[in-house]
């Protein structure tokens, strides 16, 4: 890293007030970015501008303020569609996040569904990824079935590629493991899915803040993610949609807005995106994560992970020299997440005492108790790196876990 990008770097770490704070006497050291990234100047004040000067319902008055904040909404959607290269804005609809999103689809695709069909998932899916599609099953009489990993990790292809039939309907994986920081292989599920005309879902709650994603390129039927770990606001999400099955399925919630003609008799309803958008939306939310896609589109995104795994090869390299020291997630393709586990201590217990020192780590089973059982463990620290972080944060995380090691043992 050259001395003009170390400045950039710093530079950005400005923009983001909530860090220049002391937690415990100490500063502020922020890991905890899989759970939630911190928030930019830019996004703040995006939203306080438009409470302050453009707040009205949507899509509903003619009046001033209803057509500025109509505007500020669908703006914001055409910036999501730019965002993934969707080709059109009315295939991005807006949720309260990936849980959501995942919801929506799990329900709306029960009309495609039937009794021993197969929906497939994997073994390292976060519960949102899970619970959604078991419901599904105890609904339709489908079967759940999940496909194995290895130990570091890694979604095994070859079981995969025997498990998908003509039975299987849907295939939903996580692009970007939170609690391993796998990235797994979804160029390959999608294409395998593809030719068993499988529909694939993937959750892209922990990619879409660090890598460039392109829904086209991917040929994936859904994409979905999160505002708030895009730099963006929470309470807002997407779900990226192919027209061809958003036409197909049926909304999810009903109401106000994802109408077209309602009798007592019966309803019709909207065309894409209000169909799945029932209710007044998260106006102000919207408006926060278009002003984090622009946040991103000024960085430049190379650097930006470059720096990421940097922060994380150096805190991996310190950490694997600590004793009794086991590193859970080691796939050759990963992202700037380190959970790990010490022989003999809790990880909450690890977490409250570097707490003390003022840094932010994520303990416990990270809404995946099924991979904590495959590894036979309650649970990991987790600490999760983000383009504010540096080298000293990762010195200042070690020498906490050495002092939280002399303390409990
Ligand atoms: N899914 C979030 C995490 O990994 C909350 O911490």
């Amino acid at each position: 890293m050259n001395k003009k990008h170390k400045e950039i770097l710093e530079n950005i770490r400005n923009e983001f007030p909530i860090l220049d704070q002391k937690i415990n006497g100490e500063d502020l050291v922020y890991l905890d970015n899989a759970a939630s990234t911190q928030k930019p100047k830019s996004v703040i004040n995006a939203i306080k501008d438009y409470y302050e000067n453009d707040h009205s319902n949507v899509h509903r008055g003619v009046h001033t303020l209803s057509v500025r904040a109509t505007e500020a909404y669908e703006n914001a959607r055409s910036k999501v569609a730019d965002f993934l290269n969707s080709p059109n804005k009315h295939q991005i609809i807006f949720t309260k996040g990936t849980t959501d999103s995942v919801n929506l689809i799990a329900s709306s695709v029960t009309n495609l569904i039937q009794e021993n069909d197969e929906i497939l998932i994997s073994s390292m899916e976060h519960h949102s990824n899970i619970v959604p599609w078991q419901e599904l099953c105890k609904r339709t009489g489908a079967v759940l079935k999940v496909i194995p990993i290895n130990e570091n990790g890694e979604l095994l292809i070859d079981e995969y590629e025997g498990m998908i039939s003509d039975k299987t309907k849907l295939v939903s994986v996580v692009h970007l493991s939170n609690t391993l920081g796998t990235i797994n292989p979804i160029e390959d599920i999608i294409r395998i899915a593809k030719s068993y005309n499988v529909i694939t879902m993937i959750d892209g709650a922990q990619a879409a803040g660090h890598f460039p994603i392109d829904v086209q390129e991917l040929d994936c039927d859904f994409y979905l993610f999160s505002g708030h770990k895009i730099f963006g606001p929470t309470g807002i999400g997407v779900l990226y949609g192919k027209e061809e099955i958003l036409n197909k399925i049926d909304p999810y919630q009903f109401g106000g807005e994802m109408i077209l003609k309602v009798t007592f008799e019966e309803t019709t309803y909207n065309d894409l995106p209000h169909k799945f958008e029932a209710g007044t939306p998260n106006i102000a939310g919207a408006v926060g994560i278009g002003a984090s896609i622009d946040f991103i589109n000024n960085l430049d995104r190379d650097l930006c992970h470059q720096y990421e795994m940097e922060l994380h090869d150096y805190a991996l390299e310190r950490l694997e020299k600590i004793e009794g020291i086991n590193i859970i997630g080691k796939s050759a393709n990963k992202s700037a997440i380190i959970s790990f586990v010490i022989e003999g201590l809790h990880p909450h217990d690890i977490g409250t005492i570097i707490n003390q020192k003022g840094i932010a780590v994520r303990t416990g089973h990270h809404c995946t108790m099924p991979l904590m059982d495959f590894y036979g463990i309650p649970g990991t620290v987790r600490a999760s790196f983000s383009i504010y972080n540096n080298h000293a944060e990762v010195d200042k995380l070690i020498d906490a876990i050495k002092l939280a090691i002399k303390m409990l043992k």
